[in-house]
């Protein structure tokens, strides 16, 4: 039987993603009352890294040790992958010694090569196209702080990349109303748009976007693998930082995240991601939460 995978939002049904946000939020509990089970007693979970990691590698670590197993973590240039092994051979190797694989890589067809060849649940990490894991800490956070978010306008300011690509896969799923802004030529791919579902609005306007919105989003202006493109980069998104003039747009009570790093004083300013409104600590707490649900979903 084939296993089944992780790279993308849309590998979830409504009913699995409702699932897992429910069981985050149990683990969450236990986690605050230091009462973990080892649901995942003796599997281990091989964490392969081509691009630096803060959040996602330590979560998933820590995730695994609370739940009784075991985390690998391969930098990046410590397998063979660096020295041209490829993907389908490493993971058909590793399918053989561990029991779940994250990657993070620069290239979606990469992780999609790896994932059909493996024999193991991949998970992907991050790549240029998505980053589903962060988008179930992301829902879990918002509907922590209001119960529901069906129906909820979502804001998303900056780059059309990989988070934004996992909100437009969010819409479709749990029926939120999407407005992106991005600037001209940093839009969302098209073969994403094309598949998404429920209300997506692009617009080149922040300010139309941010309106009446119950949750604003951005994230980096330069992506990682971009660096050589940032001067560009930081004139094109000019305008499209969110500041407190444009927070102010935004429904009183809006929430404010980012899936971090950030970088004050571009996409963001400290009044906001310092501000009040602000729950990106929460959000990346979540990530410790929201991968355990998925682990023991796929793993169990
Ligand atoms: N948000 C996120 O994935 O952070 P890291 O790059 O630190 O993992
Ligand atoms: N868009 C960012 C997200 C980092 C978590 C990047 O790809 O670098």
């Amino acid at each position: 039987m084939k296993p089944r995978h992780f790279l993308t939002l849309a590998d979830l049904t409504p009913a699995d993603l409702r699932a897992l946000l429910d069981r985050a939020r149990v683990l969450k509990t236990e986690f605050g009352e230091r009462r973990m089970q080892e649901t995942l007693y003796g599997r281990v979970l091989a964490m392969i890294f081509e691009k630096s990691s803060t959040r996602t590698r330590v979560s998933f670590e820590a995730a695994m040790v609370h739940l009784g197993g075991h985390a690998i973590f391969l930098a990046p240039g410590d397998s063979q992958l660096v020295r041209g092994e490829p993907p389908e051979d490493t993971a058909r190797v590793l399918s053989r010694m561990v029991d779940c694989i994250l990657i993070r890589t620069h290239a979606h067809r990469r992780l999609e090569a790896f994932a059909g060849a493996a024999e193991v649940p991949v998970i992907n990490g991050l790549s240029d196209l998505h980053h589903p894991c962060q988008l179930l800490a992301d829902l879990q956070t918002f509907v922590e702080h209001r119960g529901e978010i069906r129906g909820s306008k979502v804001a998303w300011i900056g780059d059309g990349n990989n988070v934004c690509h996992s909100y437009i896969e969010a819409a479709a799923l749990l029926g939120l109303r999407l407005h992106i802004a991005s600037p001209e030529g940093f839009q969302p791919a098209a073969e994403i748009l094309k598949k998404a579902g429920g209300e997506v609005i692009l617009s080149g306007d922040p300010r139309q976007a941010v309106e009446g919105a119950d949750l604003v989003l951005t994230d980096v202006w330069t992506s990682m693998g971009q660096e050589a493109d940032a001067e560009a980069r930081r004139i094109a998104f000019e305008g499209f930082q969110v500041n407190g003039a444009l927070m102010r747009l935004a429904a009183p009570d809006a929430l404010f995240m980012h899936c971090l790093p950030a970088h004050r004083g571009e996409e963001v300013t400290s009044e906001v991601i310092d501000g009040p409104q602000s729950v990106v600590w929460e959000e990346a707490g979540n990530r410790l939460h929201a991968q355990k649900a998925l682990l023991e979903f796929l793993l169990r």
